[in-house]
């Protein structure tokens, strides 16, 4: 009895199940090469964010067309695409195409999402736009491209669009449909997402092009490469045009330029159409024309452009529309590298604000002197919105909100300039370019970003290529300045660099990024093998993640690109002083114990080997301590040169001998720069100069040499309340141990 009824449920499970195939909406009528069925409950879970799509950044005047700024469009529809049905609203102005798009699906890490495109009509009557999406569900990006061709009456569009996002390689076009939304068409079953499969071509090529500006003059000095390409590939000559030589076309050929004082520009070439006759490769000529147009950009810095943070926000039920833009959410690892730096907690830094307070402020006051000389680089983004820096108007102890994030990625991202380093920070030697808030042309809040790249073609970034971002110069921008009405230096990193080798062309030359930025690193991939008792690869060290390993490539926005060569991403870790084994990689010591008879002397040698500057650059605040303890019988030998009293201490009590590696003020080590009329004393290590130092050991049994990082004078470290007995100074420890040596 009992087998008989579990058999018939049994039975009655498998109907079911068959049934619910043969049913399934999501069965495919269409051939998927990578979507992974999403389950129902997973469905109805993206179906409620598809609810806040309504209020995902957008441009803000396509509701309302007729108030766009760009006048009221000629055309306007609203389409269905694709087996899902994803709405596509499309408005025409003269040869200007804008629409935007909702649905869900599920591929890979789908949900609900909304995207928009913006493009043109091409010479051969299809329309070209560049759309990006944000994914609602996971507050991701992801963007492509797409030609429409419309039907008779508009009533149709035959698209073809890609990713350019991975696993869609060197075949990325798809293929599908689109239908005007009227009552008749809602039983169509439509197409979408069918794979072209259009092969590379082995073949040498010139792709011949011209950068242009909007009146269609040429743009001279553009730089131009293919998306990915690893680096710049060639440069536009006076008139605009360049030649590109290729080895291979793929389906799509997307070549980018970018030039100072405009917007990244971008054309996507496809097989079809721009490298064949009559649908052949052209056995001869080999040549191809592209031209790609650049928006120039308004001259204007906005100071009332409201910064955008940097936090990732969750996500998860409460979609906050205001905050997708956050960078931290789509470049997730920059966000990590940056946040554990110093640049994103400049602006609290508990010494920086004592010292201000309690020191630098007061003694120009007393001297006369009314200039805020700090707050234009510990609080930069504070500092942009004030016209003057005066020491009694708003200053770097009253940050608050994003200006409390130091020195973020809008700001940061935001720099167009940098005028004249011997300048403080916002105080004449950075200059931003902030875009104008209400610009329509460009969706979303952030409006533009300078960067290395001028292959971005995300819309909601309005990404600008700007060379400054791979140059020492940005950084010259706070790590150099000279102080007013003083000969002191209060940083000369950036002089100190460019007087090294590293600043001289050749094989050695880095920039102040090659060293502080540099490529990720590489992990390990390994084979495990899991409970299940299944074996998988996993992804051992390093910065990557398993699938960026297996491709050997770099996403630097989540799913937001073409996956990317090592060379295209810089971890955002402003690696200095906090990072030790940094700082020991930088400097060699090596000592040498000669005896005569009874007596030896003991030479060290150290080298800066890795800095790019003086070891320790900056104020002068820092400085290295090199100290020796020798003893007799366990007691301690007073040796010469004899360490300051105010230095033995830390890492450095019981001291015999010792000195100070930094730079000395007013005869006193223990003045910082801003109180000091004159330097006195630079005894720093500077790039590739070994320097040796002699001490008279004597009859010594024991010996020990060692080398302290020691982040500021301790006499001015307690006059700012720093607990210096317990080696604290601010964010890190006082002393840090770099090298030491026994005999
Ligand atoms: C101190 C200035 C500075 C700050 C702050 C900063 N960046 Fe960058 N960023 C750069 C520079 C410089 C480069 C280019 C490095 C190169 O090409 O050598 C860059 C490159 C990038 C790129 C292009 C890819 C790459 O890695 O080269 C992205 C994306 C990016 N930054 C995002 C961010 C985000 C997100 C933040 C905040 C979490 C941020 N940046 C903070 C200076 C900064
Ligand atoms: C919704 C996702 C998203 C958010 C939020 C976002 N970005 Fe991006 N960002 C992207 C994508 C996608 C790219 C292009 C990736 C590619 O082409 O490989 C990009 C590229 C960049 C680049 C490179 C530009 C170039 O031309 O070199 C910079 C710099 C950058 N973003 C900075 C920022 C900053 C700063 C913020 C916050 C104010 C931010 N991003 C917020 C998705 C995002
Ligand atoms: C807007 C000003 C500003 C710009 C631009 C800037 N920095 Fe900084 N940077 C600072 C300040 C201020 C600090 C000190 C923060 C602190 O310790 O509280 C700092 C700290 C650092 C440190 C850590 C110092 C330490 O004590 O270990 C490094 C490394 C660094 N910056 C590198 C760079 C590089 C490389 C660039 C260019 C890509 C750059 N910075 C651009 C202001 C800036
Ligand atoms: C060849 C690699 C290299 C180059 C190039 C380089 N640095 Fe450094 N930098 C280092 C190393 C290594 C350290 C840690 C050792 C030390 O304490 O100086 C360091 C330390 C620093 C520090 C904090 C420690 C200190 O001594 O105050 C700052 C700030 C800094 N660098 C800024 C810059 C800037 C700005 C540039 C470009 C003008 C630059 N660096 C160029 C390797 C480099
Ligand atoms: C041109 C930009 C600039 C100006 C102006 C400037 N600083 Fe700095 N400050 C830096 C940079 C960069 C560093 C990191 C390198 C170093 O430690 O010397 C720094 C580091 C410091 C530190 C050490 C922080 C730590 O935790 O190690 C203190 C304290 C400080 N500054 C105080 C001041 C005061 C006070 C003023 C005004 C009298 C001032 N700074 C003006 C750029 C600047």
């Amino acid at each position: 009895m009992a087998d008989r009824y579990q058999a018939a449920v049994a039975l009655a499970l498998l109907a079911t199940l068959v049934l619910t195939i043969a049913l399934d909406p999501r069965t495919h009528l269409y051939e998927s090469r990578y979507d992974p069925d999403a389950s129902p409950a997973e469905i109805a879970s993206w179906l409620r964010y598809l609810q806040d799509v309504q209020s995902a950044p957008t441009w803000d005047w396509f509701d309302q067309p007729a108030q766009s700024p760009l006048g009221a469009p000629d055309f306007e529809g609203r389409y269905l695409f694709g087996r899902q049905r994803y709405e596509l609203r499309i408005q025409i102005r003269g040869e200007a195409m804008h629409y935007v798009a909702k649905g869900i699906d599920d591929q890979q890490e789908g949900g609900a999402w909304f995207a928009l495109g913006q493009g043109r009509r091409q010479g051969d009557g299809r329309w070209f736009s560049t759309w990006s999406c944000l994914d609602l569900t996971r507050a991701v990006s992801n963007g492509g491209g797409a030609w429409f061709r419309f039907g008779a009456g508009r009533q149709s569009i035959d698209v073809q669009y890609y990713h350019d996002t991975e696993p869609m390689g060197e075949t990325p076009l798809e293929g599908g449909e689109a239908v005007l939304d009227t009552a008749d068409d809602t039983t169509r079953m439509l197409e979408g997402r069918i794979p072209l499969r259009t092969p590379t071509v082995v073949a040498a090529f010139v792709l011949y092009g011209r950068v242009v500006d909007e009146t269609g003059q040429g743009v001279a000095g553009a730089a131009v490469k293919r998306r990915a390409a690893g680096s710049i590939e060639t440069v536009a000559d006076g008139r605009g045009f360049f030649a590109l030589p290729m080895d291979k076309v793929e389906a799509l050929t997307l070549v980018a330029a970018g030039k100072i004082g405009f917007a990244n520009g971008f054309v996507a070439l496809e097989q079809e159409t721009a490298f064949t006759k009559n649908g052949a490769m052209q056995a001869d000529g080999n040549l191809a024309m592209a031209t790609i147009s650049l928006r120039r950009l308004a001259t204007q810095d906005h100071r009332d452009y409201r910064w955008v943070a940097p936090q990732p926000t969750p996500v998860g039920i409460n979609y906050e529309p205001a905050r997708h833009l956050q960078c931290g959410n789509c470049h997730v690892r920059e966000y990590q590298f940056w946040s554990r730096s110093r640049h994103a907690t400049m602006a609290t830094n508990p010494w920086v604000r004592a010292a201000f307070e309690l020191d630098a402020r007061p003694a120009a006051l007393a001297a006369g002197d009314t200039r805020d000389q700090c707050t234009p680089c510990h609080s930069p983004s504070l500092a942009a919105g004030l016209e003057q820096f005066h020491l009694s108007g708003p200053n770097l102890l009253q940050v608050s909100g994003v200006d409390a994030e130091g020195n973020h990625c809008d700001f940061c991202h935001k720099i167009e300039a940098v005028t004249d380093p011997a300048r403080p920070g916002l105080d004449g030697s950075i200059r931003l370019l902030r875009p104008d808030p209400r610009d329509a042309q460009v969706p979303g809040s952030i409006k533009r970003v300078f960067g290395p790249l001028p292959d971005v073609s995300y819309l909601y970034m309005g990404a600008s290529y700007n060379p400054l971002f791979q140059m020492s110069l940005l950084c010259a921008g706070c790590h150099e300045h000279e102080v007013a009405n003083t000969p002191v230096l209060g940083q000369s990193t950036w002089s100190e660099w460019k007087a090294s080798k590293f600043a001289a062309p050749g094989p050695q030359h880095k920039e102040c990024q090659d060293c502080h930025m540099p490529a990720y690193q590489r992990g390990i991939l390994q084979q495990i093998t899991g409970p299940d008792g299944k074996s998988r690869q996993t992804v051992l060290g390093g910065d990557l993640r398993l699938i960026e390993m297996q491709n050997d490539a770099i996403e630097i926005a989540r799913y937001g690109t073409r996956r990317r060569p090592f060379s295209e991403g810089h971890k955002h870790s402003f690696a200095g002083t906090d990072d030790l084994a940094f700082v020991k990689q930088a400097v060699r010591l090596d000592a040498a114990l000669q005896r005569n008879g009874s007596q030896a002397s003991l030479r060290v040698t150290l080298e800066n080997t890795g800095a790019g500057h003086a070891m320790p650059t900056g104020h002068g605040l820092k400085r290295y301590v090199l100290v020796v303890v020798a003893r007799k019988a366990g007691a301690l030998v007073a040796l010469a040169p004899e360490l300051a009293e105010a230095e033995r201490i830390g890492q450095a009590a019981g001291a015999s001998a010792g000195m100070v590696l930094g730079r000395q003020f007013a005869n006193d080590w223990q003045v910082p720069y801003w109180r000091a009329q004159a330097q006195t004393l630079d005894t720093r290590l500077q790039p590739g100069q070994p320097r040796q130092f002699e001490f008279n050991v004597g009859d010594a049994d024991e010996i020990e040499v060692r080398l302290i990082l020691r982040r500021g004078p301790p006499g001015l470290l307690r006059e700012h309340g720093m607990d210096v007995d317990r080696s604290q100074a601010g964010r890190a420890e006082m002393d840090q141990l770099v090298q030491s040596w026994r005999p």
